[in-house]
C-alpha cells in the first residue's frame, strides 16, 4: 500500500502543552554534563529554525492542491510552531542558570533570515523564486530525516527515563520528537507534490544534493550550540574545547555508555535510507507509537484533563 493511502486517515493535532522548568536542575541528564549541554543545543536552534519552515511552508501552501495534504502541512505548522514555543520557555531556563545566549541566538535569527523569500536579498523571478521554494521544502524535508530518526531512537530506547534525568524536560524532548514521528512525511509529501510528479528523477536528484548541504550545515550547528553553552560550564569546560571530530566520537562513547545521546554513527548511516530512489519517511518511523508515547506523556494528559474540566 501507498503510504499516502496508510496516512490517509491521521490528522496531526497541535497539542498546546506547556512546561515549568523552576524545578529543573542545570544538569537535568543528572551526573552527565555533555549529554545535557547536546541536548539542550536543540533548545538555541529549533525555535529559529522551526519558525523558518512553518513560514517556507505557508508560502507553499497556496500550492498544495491536494486536500489532505493541505490539511498536513497546516497541521505540521501548528505542531512545529508549538515546538518554537516549548524551546523558548526552556532557553528561559538556560538564562536563568546564566547562560548568555541572546546575541548567539540572534545571529542564528540573522542567518535563517537570509534563507527566506529572497535568499541573500536577492530578487528572484518567479519561475526561480519556486524553485527556491521547492529547495527550501526539501531542506526541511532533510532536517525532518534527521528528527524522524532521532524520535525512533528516543521512542525505542527511552534515552531519560528511570530516574535518570529531570521528569519535566525529559517530557519536552520525548512529546517533541514524538510529534516528530508523527509528522514525518509532511515535508517530504510537500516537497513531492511541489516537484511534481512528472519530475520525479529532478526532485531525486535535487534532495541528494540538498542533503549533501543540510547534513554538514545540521551536525556542525548542533556542534555549535553545544560548544556555546558546554564553554559557560565549569562542570563541562573540557567539553567546550573538544574539536568537531571529537565532540562527534564522544557521542559514540557517551550512546554506548549511557544511551542519553544519540551516536553520531546512527545519525550517519540513516542515510543510507535518504538516497534510496524509493525512500520515504512513512517507513522510518511507527506512527502508532508515537501516539502510544504521546498519550502517556504527562504535559499532553494535563492537558486532557483541562479540556475535560
Ligand atoms: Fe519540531
Ligand atoms: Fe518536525
Amino acid at each position: 500500500m501507498h503510504p499516502k493511502q496508510r496516512l490517509e486517515n491521521h490528522f496531526l493535532e497541535q497539542r498546546r502543552v506547556q512546561f515549568d522548568f523552576s524545578q529543573t536542575p542545570e544538569h537535568w541528564i543528572y551526573d552527565n554534563p555533555f549529554a545535557t549541554h547536546l541536548i539542550n543545543a536543540v533548545h538555541l536552534i529549533l525555535p529559529v529554525g522551526e519558525l523558518w519552515m512553518c513560514r517556507s511552508f505557508n508560502e507553499a501552501l497556496p500550492y498544495v492542491t491536494d486536500e489532505k495534504l493541505r490539511a498536513d502541512v497546516k497541521g505540521f505548522v501548528h505542531q512545529e510552531a508549538h515546538h518554537a514555543s516549548a524551546h523558548k520557555v526552556a532557553q528561559d531556563y538556560l538564562r536563568y542558570y546564566g547562560y548568555e545566549i541572546d546575541e548567539f541566538i540572534s545571529s542564528l535569527d540573522m542567518i535563517f533570515k537570509q534563507l527566506n523569500t529572497s535568499p541573500l536579498g536577492l530578487v528572484l523571478s518567479k519561475k526561480l523564486e519556486y524553485r527556491w521554494l521547492t529547495i527550501r521544502v526539501g531542506m526541511a524535508s532533510a532536517v525532518e530525516h534527521f528528527t524522524t530518526m532521532l524520535g525512533t531512537w528516543c521512542l525505542n530506547d527511552k534515552p531519560w527515563q528511570n530516574k535518570t534525568a529531570d521528569e519535566i524536560m525529559s517530557d519536552l524532548m520525548t512529546w517533541h520528537l514524538a510529534e516528530e514521528v508523527e509528522h514525518r512525511s509532511v515535508a517530504f509529501d510537500l516537497y513531492m507534490h511541489l516537484c511534481g510528479e512528472e519530475n520525479k528523477i529532478l526532485a531525486y536528484l535535487q534532495r541528494q544534493m540538498i542533503m549533501m548541504a543540510v547534513a554538514p550545515v545540521f551536525t556542525l550547528s548542533i556542534y555549535q550550540c553545544f560548544k556555546k553553552l558546554a564553554q559557560q560550564d565549569k562542570q563541562a569546560k573540557s567539553y567546550s574545547s573538544y574539536g568537531l571530530i571529537r565532540a562527534l566520537g564522544q557521542t559514540v562513547i557517551e550512546n554506548a555508555r549511557t544511551n542519553q545521546v544519540p551516536s553520531f554513527l546512527a545519525v550517519f548511516f540513516s542515510l543510507r535510507h535518504w538516497i534510496k530512489p524509493n525512500y520515504h519517511p512513512y517507513f522510518e518511523g511507527d506512527t502508532m507509537k508515537a501516539l502510544q508515547v504521546l498519550e502517556n506523556s504527562p504535559a499532553v494528559k494535563s492537558l486532557s484533563k483541562l479540556r475535560v474540566c
